[in-house]
């Protein structure tokens, strides 16, 4: 594994190898002492483009507790949005010599441009509406500690898949550990086509979301969101909110956060005792000491350093 960039990059093999690993960190994580020194003298680069709390603090940690020493950027959409700022920054922060960038930008594919400007590892930590790969892992992790297999669960994704770069991402780390996916949302929230492109059930109500056994919610991603393509916050709350009287005893819940409380969950679920929403942030810790763990700890830092940049201009954005 040389970047994580996508779930397609995946094997079903590689995917149970990260979990057992995070796994492995989640001991380390019991200890008074919360350090291995895996990665100490790399630096780890927390590139950010875009808002973030779960996902920048939870990388930011995991590179502490593998000993990395850790270069944390943030900046505005608008600074990359002529795409050469995106190359510069690279440019110059792999004078650092850093072993692994982690990017967030709000550009499909731009954590890929990141792969010709520098000779990092580079690891997509939300790529505008295209993928998040290190959320879906840490969701499978979440998940099967919940679960006794991944194998033929029933998960129900409900919400604005249009603009979930997590949904993108999770449908297929799913699907590649044999759960049976549906997505449930508005049909202006649904992308087109996307039962066949990623494999997977579409609902446009949740009148049969009893039959799944976990159900994981969206946000309803306003930033991203062209007006009219719901009719009224109250309309959709009506129509797709989870709350208690939707949710059944027997069945989980996840949300990749931040929530809308009051909009995609009711407040009585979101902290009720089905609602795994605190095991994914604390998932997330470990996955990505996890993922940091297999792209670097066993890398030759001698032989990256050969690796070829090549010039490259941007792509389109999203
Ligand atoms: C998600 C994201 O930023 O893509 N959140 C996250 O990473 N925890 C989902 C979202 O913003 O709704």
């Amino acid at each position: 594994m040389r970047h994580l960039l996508s779930i397609a990059d995946l094997t079903q093999e590689q995917i149970e190898k990260i979990l057992d690993r995070a796994e492995s960190f989640a001991e380390v994580s019991l200890r008074e002492i919360k350090k291995v020194p895996a990665l100490r003298g790399r630096t780890v680069v927390n590139l950010f483009y875009e808002a973030s709390t779960r996902t920048s603090s939870s990388f930011e940690l995991a590179a502490k507790r593998l000993s990395a020493d850790i270069i944390n950027l943030r900046s505005s959409g608008s600074s990359v949005e002529k795409g050469e700022s995106l190359k510069d920054t690279v440019q110059t922060l792999t004078a650092y010599g850093p072993a692994a960038i982690v990017v967030r930008a709000p550009y499909a594919d731009a954590a890929r441009l990141v792969t010709k400007w520098t000779d990092a590892a580079v690891v997509n930590a939300g790529d505008g509406k295209r993928e998040h790969p290190t959320q879906a892992l840490l969701d499978l992790f979440t998940l099967r500690r919940r679960v006794d297999s991944l194998a033929g669960l029933n998960v129900w994704i409900v919400g604005d898949i249009l603009h979930s770069r997590v949904a993108r991402s999770l449908i297929q780390a799913l699907n590649l550990v044999g759960a049976k996916v549906t997505i449930a949302g508005p049909p202006t929230l649904v992308p087109r086509g996307v039962d066949s492109a990623l494999n997977c059930q579409v609902r446009y109500s949740l009148e049969d979301v009893g039959e799944a056994d976990v159900i994981y919610t969206l946000r309803i991603q306003k930033e991203r969101m062209d007006s009219g393509l719901i009719p009224s916050m109250g309309e959709y709350i009506r129509e797709f909110q989870i709350n208690a009287q939707r949710l059944k005893s027997d069945q989980l819940l996840m949300h990749p956060g931040p929530v809308n409380r009051g909009v995609e969950l009711s407040g009585e679920v979101i902290d009720g005792e089905q609602s795994l929403i605190a095991d994914q942030v604390e998932s997330g810790v470990v996955t990505r000491m996890a993922v940091l763990y297999e792209l670097l700890a066993e890398r030759d830092v001698s032989t990256a350093k050969q690796e070829s940049k090549q010039p490259l201009k941007l792509g389109a954005s999203e």
